[in-house]
């Protein structure tokens, strides 16, 4: 019996120092392994005297017990612990802001291409596109632009070979769609031209949007209503407009549309360059020998032709004062809009 309760304190002072679940193995193989301790005195038991048997066999068997309930317990203790361990070392904090993940948006020139057609397809005009890379024929000659005209020259335009080039307005567009359809014609043609320059207010490509209109009697009035009509929607209805005379190849007469500078009121400023004006278009009444050269009958047929940089807009509406932000993709600069 002696054994026994010196068997259950170092049994005792062991476990206390156990510290993993490999251990506690260790310690059951000691104590109540096949060749355990405690296994050992349970076989002893034959050699006891019969009168102390039942006692001894009954106090084997309870420390048996409690060496495996109290490996058990331990065991059951030391997995709970890892457990908690794994769940702090695993834990993820849902608190902790998300990746943000932005909306794209449509860029500052689409914006404006999208109302400025907007604003002439309620006015009945429908949308054509024509060829980026284009003939001469359409881009110069067509238009009556002839072969000593300085657009012409190779510092403007980018020629692909002798007799095609990236046009470098949208005007062929007008030429095209008269030689396939016949008046009446409401026409708008934006898209992407090419010229050979580059600085604050150049980029070799820009859009433009063309405009066309065609019927038997079309005057300098409706051009002067339609233009007007566009910049009040576009820049708001107070804003002054003016049609200065001035000289394309394709027009006759030709004018410059002009609106009072937006950024002074047309009091005079650096942008308006004192004159309180601000040039936003070119126009004209469409050139009679560009209609005889498309197929129009100039006796029967008038129409009016209009031609818009939406850069230079779209730099107007929203005070940009340097082109090529719009080009070079800087978010901080794109999502202002
Ligand atoms: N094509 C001219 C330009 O690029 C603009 C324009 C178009 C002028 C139509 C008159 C009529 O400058």
């Amino acid at each position: 019996m002696d054994d026994l309760l010196s068997l259950k304190q170092s049994f005792l002072a062991e476990i206390d120092t156990v510290s993993e679940i490999a251990e506690l193995q260790q310690l059951k193989a000691k104590y109540t392994g096949r060749k355990g301790l405690v296994t050992a005195q349970m076989k002893a038991l034959s050699s006891v005297p019969p009168q102390q048997k039942p006692a001894f066999g009954k106090a084997v068997n309870e420390l048996r017990d409690f060496v495996d309930q109290t490996l058990d317990q331990k065991e059951i203790l030391f997995r709970d612990v890892e457990k908690q361990k794994r769940l702090l070392s695993e834990r993820i904090d849902i608190t902790l802001p998300g990746k943000p993940c932005l909306p794209g948006k449509t860029h500052p020139l689409n914006k404006v291409l999208d109302e400025i057609k907007d604003i002439f397809v309620s006015m009945g005009f429908s949308i054509q596109e024509g060829p980026e890379i284009e003939l001469d024929y359409y881009n110069f000659e067509a238009l009556n632009i002839p072969k000593h005209h300085p657009a012409r020259d190779m510092q403007d335009t980018f020629y692909v070979s002798d007799d095609v080039v990236l046009r470098t307005h949208t005007s062929p567009v007008q030429v095209r769609v008269m030689e396939k359809k016949k008046p009446p014609l409401k026409i708008i043609a934006p898209g992407k031209v090419y010229r050979c320059d580059a600085d604050v207010s150049h980029t070799p490509m820009f859009h433009q949007v063309e405009g066309l209109m065609v019927d038997t009697d079309v005057s300098f009035s409706d051009l002067k209503g339609v233009l007007g009509l566009f910049i009040h929607s576009f820049f708001g209805d107070e804003t002054p407009v003016r049609f200065r005379p001035s000289y394309f190849p394709f027009t006759e007469p030709s004018a410059e549309v002009d609106i009072g500078c937006i950024f002074c009121a047309g009091k005079g400023c650096r942008v308006c360059k004192t004159t309180g004006w601000l040039e936003v278009m070119g126009c004209g009444m469409v050139n009679p020998k560009v209609f005889e050269m498309s197929g129009y009958n100039p006796d029967e047929f008038t129409g009016f032709a209009f031609g818009m940089g939406v850069e230079r807009l779209t730099m107007l509406k929203y005070a940009i004062d340097d082109i090529r932000l719009f080009y070079e993709n800087d978010l901080r600069f794109l999502r202002q809009f």
